[in-house]
């Protein structure tokens, strides 16, 4: 790149962006359940933490059933939550501090409980109302059978049969999800026209960007055929199949819609930008959807999932940025959000045996020590690449999950859909601790939270981290600052294959060289100025295992 182009390169090419969940981040007055003047009052701390940027999980009406994914009007904000004119304050104070705002959009359904949905139920078969909606016909000679057999990411069918207006059996609708999240026909130009105007609501209101939940399930296979149970992919991953795509994700169509949402944000000044949470593979799948004309950025959930290995964390590096330079578009990267269990938890059982699904008071539990050693060195792996990184809210200060939740907290429509069989993602969404003395840690001014806290967070809350050397907080600190001062998010990546084996990795980006010891230590090389370390590293000069430090190269 030249040093012109490196100018004019938009911010979220190489964007560090920071995951807010509204409901667990800091709570202004004290219900426990946080909301927009407690993040609003919380940026500053954000600002000094060195990101670019915020990404808010949805905070519009919602009844709540799915945190907040069950929108039941795109245009408001939830009351738990405060109001528009809160929203307006965070957006202009985060501006204030140079920081961008990335609210999230759930176009693939709408909650029950939004205008459409119940006059889609009041209105009858074959009324405009209902096409907007997936409404079917059931099978069986009475209706009695759901239209096809597919089945729901959180547990149980995917359909829900209605009751009609005069008490009779009636029609079913599609939710890939909960019940109270009806899938949108994406065939209807009503459905267009709607979001394409809600993007112009909050782009007018000064946003910076949309994360587009479940990015590539808008669009079905048409006659909405049967798929084979066996099949189901988890969390509607898409996995390329010789023979047939799942019907329900990662349909062409879904292409014509971003490349429409791109005309609408490319009309707005300031570099607004669009960001996929598509769980679809392999990586050249996803990066379709980063084509120049669609989205600029997709969550690169194959890092997610990447076992802590020389092997598997090369290859998902090569492949990532290999697939997203064909398409000319950044990669991204992201090892923890709300939706998988946090990393500093996953990362503490033996490599490539845990999955992302939640962790529960009757598994195994994570080695907490371990998890976090390799949650510090995957981070400062992650932060010296090229590209976008997402970080997920309390993962500065090393959070772990919350593995022991009591079963009578949980909230995740998942545990409830399933019968506990799936214990869900509460775990991760605990609120989050601000100050170890203070009630809720400080999440809000008195003792309420919404889920309860651990009480080993204490140690963890970030005013206990703040300037101490070596606290998670501090690392992040200043990785993000040498990150910056060493234009790593825009630079390359060049293996060393001296350092790469089957315990280590070796890299260098820039004036950067970047040593990752995984099961073994590794000796550092002579002459080497050491930038940064994950954890301490021996006094001869080692480092130790499941550590990773970053090195000026000579
Ligand atoms: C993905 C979101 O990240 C998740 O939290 C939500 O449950 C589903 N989409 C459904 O909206």
């Amino acid at each position: 790149m030249t040093s012109s182009s490196l100018q004019s390169s938009p911010w979220w090419r190489d964007a560090v962006i920071y995951q807010v969940y509204p409901r667990s981040f800091a709570d202004g007055d004290g219900d426990g359940i946080g909301d927009l003047p407690g993040i609003t009052a919380r940026l500053p701390r954000l600002a000094e933490l060195g990101v670019d940027a915020v990404w808010l999980s949805p905070f519009y009406p919602s009844p709540q059933n799915d945190a907040g994914y069950d929108v039941s009007d795109y245009r408001d904000v939830e009351p738990l939550f405060g109001t528009l004119a809160d929203a307006d304050r965070m957006i202009a104070d985060a501006h204030e501090l140079g920081l961008r705002v990335v609210v999230d959009i759930v176009p693939n359904h709408t909650s029950s409980e939004h205008e459409w949905f119940r006059a889609a139920l009041a209105a009858g078969p074959g009324s405009r109302e209902r096409a907007r909606y997936l409404f079917r016909d059931g099978r069986g000679e009475a209706g009695e059978l759901p239209p096809n057999n597919w089945v729901s990411v959180f547990g149980g069918r995917a359909w829900t049969r209605v009751t009609e207006a005069d008490g009779s059996p009636g029609q079913w609708y599609l939710h890939l999800f909960d019940a109270t999240q009806p899938d949108l026909d994406w065939g209807n130009p009503e459905v267009h026209a709607e979001f394409e105007d809600v993007l112009r609501f909050w782009l007018d209101r000064g946003v910076d960007g949309f994360r587009i939940d479940v990015a590539h399930s808008m669009v079905k296979e048409p006659g909405l055929p049967d798929w084979s149970e066996d099949d189901r992919p988890m969390q509607g991953t898409a996995e390329i199949s010789e023979t047939r795509r799942p019907p329900m994700w990662d349909q062409e169509g879904v292409h014509d819609i971003y490349r429409r949402w791109r005309e609408v944000v490319d009309s707005y000044d300031g570099d607004r930008m669009l960001v996929a949470e598509a769980w679809v593979t392999p990586y050249e799948r996803l990066a379709r959807y980063t084509r120049p004309d669609e989205l600029h950025q997709a969550f690169n959930f194959d890092h997610c999932v990447a076992a802590w290995l020389p092997e598997a964390q090369r290859e998902v590096i090569s492949t990532s940025l290999a697939g997203s330079e064909a398409v000319g578009a950044p990669t991204t990267w992201v090892l923890s959000n709300h939706d998988v269990v946090r990393h500093a938890s996953r990362l503490g059982y033996p490599p490539a045996t845990r999955g992302l699904g939640g962790i529960g008071p009757r598994d195994e539990q994570p080695d907490r020590g371990l998890g976090l050693r390799r949650a510090r060195a995957a981070t400062l792996l992650m932060l010296s690449l090229p590209g976008s990184a997402y970080l997920w809210q309390g993962e500065e200060l090393g959070l772990p999950e919350h593995t022991t939740l009591p079963d009578e907290v949980r909230q995740d429509p998942a545990w409830l859909r399933t019968g506990g069989e799936q214990v869900g993602r509460d775990g991760c969404r605990v609120p989050i601790p601000w100050e170890a003395d203070a009630p809720s840690y400080g999440f809000g001014p008195g003792a309420a939270s919404w889920l309860p806290q651990p009480p080993e967070w204490a140690d963890l809350a970030r005013d206990r981290q703040e300037g101490v050397e070596g606290s998670t907080l501090e690392t992040y600190r200043a990785a993000l600052r040498l990150r910056r001062e060493h234009g790593l998010g825009r630079g390359a990546l060049h293996w060393l294959e001296e350092h790469c084996g089957p315990t280590s990795l070796g890299l260098r980006n820039g004036d950067v060289t970047v040593l990752v010891a995984f099961d073994e230590p590794l000796p550092l090389p002579a002459g080497s100025r050491v930038l940064l370390a994950s954890g301490p590293l021996d006094a001869d000069g080692t480092v130790p295992s499941d550590t990773t430090v970053w090195l000026r190269t000579p």
